[in-house]
């Protein structure tokens, strides 16, 4: 997706008289099957949508602020399935017609700095792209693994890394950068994803 053509070109998502406005989990599933048909992309969602939860839940934020967290984490790529050349603007319009909250528009926005312009700058939009990238390499290396996510270690998952052909389509620039910017250090972060993501591999759409 190295594609400038994805690039938002603003700096304002949604309306500051929408905070606090979200939808159910529900809501955001009915959503989500209608535009994304990918099994795989809708299980990347909740996965991501589950550590951004429990990571708003680990610093003990109301269960208002967790559910937006889980909502950003839970929507952020809803669009790249039918619309890849409007990711992530398409699903921006859509929450911002909604009058949903803006920093979970804004986190959505960020996720991706290089490929959307936007930077992240409060603490979910810089977890959500922290989670974004590394949940997928977890979950690309627990497929690999006999027994999955099961006896997973951090350093497992650090030599992963370091080998540049095994998931090649995942940023080690990005999780890098995110891991900096998040001013978490990238063995607690990638502990933290082999300890909550497993919650997750049930949870479906239905
Ligand atoms: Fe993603």
């Amino acid at each position: 997706m190295e594609n400038n053509s994805l690039i938002l070109g603003r700096k304002y998502f949604g309306k500051p008289e929408n905070i606090g406005n979200v939808i159910s989990k529900e809501e955001a599933f009915l959503l989500l099957n209608d535009w994304v048909k990918n099994e795989k992309l809708k299980a990347h969602m909740i996965q991501v949508a589950h550590l951004m939860r429990r990571f708003a839940e680990s610093k003990n934020y109301s269960n208002e602020v967790c559910h937006k967290w889980y909502l950003a984490g839970l929507l952020h790529d809803a669009d790249w399935d039918q619309w890849p050349d409007q990711h992530c603007r398409k699903i921006i319009e859509e929450l911002e017609s909604r009058n949903i909250d803006p920093e979970i528009i804004r986190a959505i926005a960020s996720h991706g700095p290089r490929y959307f312009g936007v930077e992240p700058e409060s603490e979910i939009d810089k977890m959500l792209y922290a989670f974004d990238e590394l949940s997928g390499f977890v979950h690309a290396y627990s497929l690999m693994r006999p027994t999955a996510y099961e006896g997973m270690e951090v350093k497992g998952v650090k030599k992963r890394l370091k080998d540049k052909t095994f998931a090649a389509q995942v940023s080690r620039e990005d999780i890098a950068d995110a891991c900096n910017r998040a001013q978490v250090s990238l063995e607690n972060l990638i502990d933290f994803v082999i300890i909550h993501q497993i919650d997750a591999l049930g949870e479906t759409l239905q």
